[in-house]
């Protein structure tokens, strides 16, 4: 198969759909991959190393949509990008359909086929190129969080860990799923003393069987949750309920029962925040005060540090890219169904129904593009 890697154009994003490392596996396997000239620069990869791993580098993103079968990319596309998508092109990147009519009726137009990271789902219903972003977010928490306590950042002034003799600072976590846990293991690495917060009892006998001591598990519930938050320096939601937006765990005036200084870290604000006043921030301009609480409520975390993600997200996407490249994405589909539930636009028709109904658009079951395969 020929496969195009183009470089980001997104504002600030910096990653890439596959690392030298994973053109190096496709080409092993005889398939072409063409990559955009400087597409890798913002991860730290350049077009050498994807020379080295046998790609072509081509000087315009023109030139890489103009006669390839699969995209590789890494954000939905944008507006500019639109006209370059070509009938029949299997297109594999992230698109959160539901969040943009637009680009729902953008792609249904271009009558290509839209594989996207973030339906992509395992029998356990989890979501297997998701995860590696939500590591990459909850361990980032840590690190950012760490950072607004410093007093010149408007934080307390407390160090994560203290020192002998000075107690650390206090994290609570609301959330115990990918972005609590990793949330968890840093703070707690870093010797701050944290509690982790959920609703599902068996998750939180799971997570107080793997964590270190350091690490109190404690039931979700306003009640718990007015209890703690006085007393604690950082406070990170990573909640989710999928498919609907994030539950308000912290309102406004719980601010009030917080010390001046003490940082809320909403990783969660993509789904709407659990913060009642968590607005979206950027990268440039993080964070903002009210009554003296820092809020950080950066939407695109992992985009601050895009080799990690760069290399997390291949490690992830890799297998899967193999499949659809060395079967074609109808059979691949049709031989495995987490494949198969990533397939959200296909020649102009919407085949994943809460696309379709989140703008009151017609929808057509996938099996209906997918040529049956007896295995
Ligand atoms: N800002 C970013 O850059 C970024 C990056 C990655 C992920 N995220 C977001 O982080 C959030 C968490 O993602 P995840 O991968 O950890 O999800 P997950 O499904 O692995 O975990 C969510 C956890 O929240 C728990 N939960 C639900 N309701 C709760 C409540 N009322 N109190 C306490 N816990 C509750 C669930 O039981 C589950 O364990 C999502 O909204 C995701 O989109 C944001």
């Amino acid at each position: 198969m020929i496969i195009g890697v183009p470089k980001e154009i997104k504002n600030n994003e910096n990653r890439v759909g596959l690392t030298p490392g994973g053109a190096k596996e496709l080409t092993k396997l005889g398939h072409t991959v063409k990559v955009q000239s400087h597409a890798g620069e913002g991860s730290g990869f350049s077009d050498a190393q994807y020379k080295d791993a046998g790609a072509t580098i081509l000087p315009d993103i023109e030139s890489v949509y103009a006669d390839v079968e699969m995209i590789i990319k890494v954000k939905e596309p944008i507006e500019k990008e639109y006209s370059l998508i070509k009938r029949d092109q299997l297109v594999f990147t992230y698109f959160h359909f539901a969040s943009s009519e637009t680009l729902t009726k953008a792609m249904v137009k271009s009558g290509a086929v839209c594989l996207a990271y973030e339906t992509v789902e395992l029998p356990d219903r989890s979501l297997p190129l998701l995860v590696p972003m939500s590591e990459v977010a909850g361990r980032m928490a840590v690190q950012e969080g760490a950072r607004f306590l410093e007093k010149p950042l408007q934080g307390r002034g407390i160090l994560l860990g203290g020192v002998p003799g000075v107690r650390p600072a206090k994290v609570l976590i609301l959330g115990g799923g990918v972005v609590g846990t990793q949330a968890a293991k840093m703070a707690a690495g870093l010797g701050a003393d944290v509690t982790i917060m959920d609703t599902n009892l068996n998750r939180l006998r799971y997570l107080a069987d793997i964590l270190p001591a350091n690490v109190n598990t404690f039931m979700s519930s306003e009640y718990n949750i007015r209890s703690l938050i006085g007393s604690h320096d950082l406070i990170i939601g990573a909640v989710l309920i999928p498919g609907a937006k994030a539950p308000k765990l912290i309102t406004r005036d719980m601010l009030k029962e917080m010390q001046p200084g003490t940082v809320l870290i909403d990783v969660a604000v993509d789904q709407g925040g659990c913060i009642e006043t968590c607005e979206p921030t950027t990268h440039e301009n993080p964070t903002y005060v009210i009554d003296g609480v820092v809020h950080y409520c950066v939407a695109n975390m992992p985009g601050a540090v895009p080799y990690t993600s760069t290399l997390a997200l291949t490690n992830a996407t890799l297998p899967y890219a193999i499949q659809l490249a060395n079967m074609g994405w109808q059979q691949a589909c049709s031989l495995s169904n987490p494949l198969k539930l990533g397939l959200n636009v296909v020649k102009g028709d919407i085949t994943y129904k809460s696309v379709a109904d989140a703008f009151g658009l017609p929808y057509v079951p996938v099996e209906e593009h997918i040529q049956k395969v007896t295995a």
